[in-house]
């Protein structure tokens, strides 16, 4: 839950923990939100999903948030910061989360920041090659029921086009085509960089090469999680 004016009592007592991902389209933020949300036990926020789900509404606003995304572009900051507010106020998030997209822009740290607890925060910020990008993108397929992630090259299901767990057919993102990454990542160059030098300058930012199979990078994370969880338990006891 984010703390208003920089955290009440109550918020230091259950010692929140926030991890945010930062990282380009397809670089594994939503795998490795899904594997660590369920290791370490901190509620998962996509703000991806979020947007997906309110673009399916028959509304103004819907139909606003559906034309941003098919183009690639990014969702109007203010729409997005109170869409994660109020998620956050939900009670799975009381031990914290992990909150995958967001911040995506300077605008949307500078909101963001003030309402965490920035000793029991880490920025991961996930690093990879953009030519591996396309490929795991246009490769990827997602589970409508479950929210399950797979990909054709390197993660497929056991049954070509439909989810292990659910037995449904896989469904392919309308911003997952050639045209719409290529603006995606052109988004992301544009925000990265003052982005990530304002987490380096708070001092709260991991660079971490995402090149790697996605277990292994899970445990990389996980141990990284694992000691700010560490630090907030310990502040607790104090
Ligand atoms: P969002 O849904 O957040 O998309 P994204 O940031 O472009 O990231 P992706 O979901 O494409 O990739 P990912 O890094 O999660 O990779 P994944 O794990 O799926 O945002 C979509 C849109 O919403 C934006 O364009 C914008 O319009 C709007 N939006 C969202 N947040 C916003 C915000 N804060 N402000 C404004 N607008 C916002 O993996 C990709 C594929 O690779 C999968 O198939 C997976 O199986 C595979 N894979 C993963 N890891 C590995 C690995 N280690 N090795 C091999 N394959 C792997």
């Amino acid at each position: 839950m984010l703390a208003e004016n920089g955290g009440t009592q109550a918020a230091k007592a259950r010692g929140p923990v926030f991890v945010i991902l930062l990282g380009p389209p397809g670089c594994g933020k939503g795998t490795q939100a899904r594997e660590l949300s369920k290791a370490v036990g901190l509620a998962h926020i996509s703000t991806g999903d979020i947007l997906r789900r309110a673009a399916k509404e028959n509304s103004e606003l819907g139909r606003m948030i559906q034309s941003k995304m098919t183009a690639g572009e990014l969702v109007p900051d203010s729409l997005v910061c109170q869409s994660v507010v109020s998620r956050t106020s939900q009670p799975d998030c009381e031990r914290g989360a992990i909150l995958d997209g967001f911040p995506r822009t300077l605008e949307q740290a500078i909101f963001l920041c003030p309402m965490l607890p920035l000793r029991r925060t880490i920025v991961l910020n996930l690093q990879i090659d953009r030519t591996v990008l396309m490929q795991r993108i246009l490769g990827r397929r997602t589970c409508p029921t479950c929210g399950e992630i797979y990909n054709i090259h390197f993660r497929p299901p056991r049954m070509t086009g439909f989810c292990d767990r659910d037995s449904v057919p896989l469904e392919r993102r309308t911003d997952d085509n050639e045209v719409t990454v290529q603006q995606r990542l052109v988004e992301y160059e544009n925000q990265i960089q003052p982005l990530a030098d304002f987490f380096k300058d708070m001092k709260i930012r991991q660079d971490i090469s995402a090149d790697v199979e996605p277990a292994v990078l899970t445990a990389k994370l996980r141990e990284l999680v694992e000691i700010v969880i560490g630090k907030s338990d310990r502040e607790d006891n104090r």
